[in-house]
């Protein structure tokens, strides 16, 4: 009889302290712990029922009723301690966390057009207001457009000028240049007179330095047509650099080599970077070499489909970034292609 009444203030004890231990209770993570030491299965009022068995039978009923009771107000307690606790901590946060509605909202940021492809876009709005056409042909190209057809043989020492990169269809490669697209469109055009620009990304499988990308745009120039002379070639490239850079422009041209044009030059400007006093950009000269030019070689216009006693025409191929270094006064080409908006958001 002693042992069944030690269990009954047993009970009492266990309600006590659970109650005082609740008091103190100030968060969600104190409720859990309450729980596990008060409620939890080992906790001291779960374990009176395990204990029940070895309870007289007359007691038995009383103990049990006094541990469920016990149980209940404990859980009650936690319900109405966890409503307290969770409402102070949202009271909590209205107090401090104050929502400013007068604050401007956030803009969501505005995309625009890539400084390479403004470049190539305002290069290809001069020419057509100098009555060139856009005209587009395929950056995978076979090596016989690529090289063969432009009077570069296989196995000729010229094909060093391009470091290419091959697919995996043998005989295909990234074209290395624009132009390619000159017989695509004399073929397409013949015999008509051609004035045309063959704007688009060329590939080369380079080390890039401050003037060498891998990959870049062109724009390639043709005229063909009867009594196409190296003047015409000129002015047009002088017409072109004094609208894109302004009249007082110093511009000149130097004998050079290409294998589908004869004679062959390069355009120079002087380096608007450096002011013509030598940078890394245009390799301590004072010069930057924007486009290389010729008139058309007699076997590239055969190849064309157009017979070069008759006609004769003239042949350009420009490069858009280098040509927006010198406008922007950017002083390595690797920007462009480096995908980093600091760089990018100042066109
Ligand atoms: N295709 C040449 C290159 O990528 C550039 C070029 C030079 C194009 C002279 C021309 C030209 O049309 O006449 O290096």
């Amino acid at each position: 009889m002693a042992e069944e009444e030690n269990v009954l203030a047993e009970l009492d004890g266990i309600r006590r302290a659970g109650l005082d231990a609740l008091s103190s209770v100030q968060d969600e993570a104190g409720l859990q712990a309450w729980r596990t030491t008060h409620l939890g299965r080992s906790s001291p009022v779960m374990l009176v029922f395990t204990r029940l068995g070895q309870i007289s039978k007359e007691m038995r009923p009383a103990v049990g009723q006094k541990a469920n009771q016990v149980k209940q107000a404990l859980e009650a307690a936690l319900e109405e301690r966890g409503e307290f606790v969770r409402t102070a901590s949202l009271r909590q946060k209205l107090d401090t966390e104050r929502l400013d509605i007068t604050l401007p909202g956030r803009r969501n940021p505005l995309g625009r057009i890539h400084p390479a492809s403004q470049a190539l876009a305002e290069i290809v709005h001069i020419f057509e207001e100098m009555g060139f056409q856009e005209y587009r042909s395929p950056e995978v190209e076979t090596e016989e457009f690529n090289f063969e057809l432009l009077n570069i043989p296989e196995h000729h020492p010229a094909r060093d000028m391009w470091d290419t990169f091959h697919t995996t269809v043998p005989g295909t490669v990234l074209r290395t240049h624009t132009s390619p697209g000159q017989i695509h469109a004399m073929r397409e055009m013949c015999p008509r007179p051609i004035r045309v620009i063959l704007p688009g990304m060329v590939y080369r499988y380079e080390q890039t330095n401050a003037s060498h990308e891998a990959q870049f745009n062109q724009v390639e120039l043709l005229a063909v047509g009867k009594n196409i002379t190296m003047g015409d070639m000129k002015g047009t490239i002088e017409g072109f650099a004094r609208r894109m850079f302004g009249e007082h422009v110093r511009v000149r041209m130097r004998p050079s080599y290409f294998p589908f044009t004869e004679p062959s030059g390069d355009i120079v400007m002087e380096c608007f970077v450096c002011g013509s006093k030598g940078c890394p950009v245009c390799k301590y000269s004072g010069w930057l070499e924007i486009a290389g030019c010729g008139m058309v070689h007699p076997i590239v216009l055969q190849n064309g489909g157009y017979d070069p006693t008759i006609y004769s025409g003239f042949a350009a191929g420009l490069g858009p970034e280098r040509i927006a270094l010198l406008k922007y006064q950017v002083n390595d080409i690797r920007y462009f292609f480096q995908n980093d908006i600091r760089f990018l958001e100042q066109f």
